[in-house]
């Protein structure tokens, strides 16, 4: 099963990679995890990545298509997996059809931007494992503690508020255009787009995504 997870920043896409990933047993690629951890190793793509990042812009995409095709090959994707922040632009999709892949699902979620605001003010991480929570919502068993390891729980240097508006203009500007791009897809039988109200409880949303891709 291949999915995209697709959705404005805060949207929820991290939070049910994790269901989906327990529930199916399919990787979850991050392209933003993966950056996260090549700027904690100090690598050449963690350099150019964090100036971007931390300005709540788009990485380029030559480096991104790179970072996934070389994911994709590997050996635990092969029965499929789950692309959480990818792609991002128009050419990232368009890179993923010409080299062949194809995609089963594209959920979409849907939240408002004051909502998300609100959301990203009260995140916090697992750098480690990339599991999130939020302090009200979706609050750890010990506070500032992941459930899994006990390490502590930090907060992502993006999420500022300045920075999380400036996010959510560029997802308008150059990651929305991809909802026309797969609801065409779907009308063509190529794919399955789903839109979910990305506004309920998190198990409520877990709950809707477990039906649906159960048929
Ligand atoms: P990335 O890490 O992908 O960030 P993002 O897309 O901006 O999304 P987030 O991780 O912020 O949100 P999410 O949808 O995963 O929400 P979450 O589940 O955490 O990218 C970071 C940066 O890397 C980009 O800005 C860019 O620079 C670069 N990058 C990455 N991919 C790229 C690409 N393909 N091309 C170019 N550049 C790229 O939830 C958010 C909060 O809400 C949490 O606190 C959570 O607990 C809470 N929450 C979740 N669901 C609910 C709910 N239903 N109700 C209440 N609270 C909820
Ligand atoms: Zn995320």
């Amino acid at each position: 099963m291949r999915i995209i997870l697709l959705g404005a920043p805060g949207a929820g896409k991290g939070t049910q990679a994790q269901f989906l990933m327990n529930t199916f047993g399919i990787p979850q690629i991050s392209t933003g995890d993966m950056l996260r951890s090549a700027i904690k190793s100090g690598s050449e793509l963690g350099k150019k990545a964090k100036q971007v990042m931390d300005a709540g812009q788009l990485v380029s995409d030559d480096i991104i298509i790179e970072l996934v095709k070389e994911r994709i090959a590997e050996p635990d994707c092969q029965n499929g997996f789950l692309l959480d922040g990818f792609p991002r632009t128009i050419p990232q999709a368009d890179a993923m059809r010409d080299n062949g892949i194809e995609i089963d699902y594209v959920l979409e979620f849907d939240v408002p931007d004051e909502v998300i605001v609100e959301r990203m003010s009260g995140r916090r991480v697992h750098p480690g494992s990339g599991r999130v929570y939020h302090i009200e919502h979706n609050p750890p068993k010990e506070e500032g503690k992941d459930d899994e390891t006990g390490e502590e729980l930090v907060i992502r240097p993006d999420d500022q508020e300045q920075t999380v508006r400036k996010r959510l203009s560029v997802y308008h500007e150059q990651t929305e255009p991809l909802v026309e791009y797969y609801q065409k897809l779907s009308e063509e039988g190529k794919t399955e787009y789903y839109k979910i109200d990305g506004t309920q409880p998190v198990e409520k949303v877990s709950d809707q995504l477990g039906e649906l891709l159960k048929k």
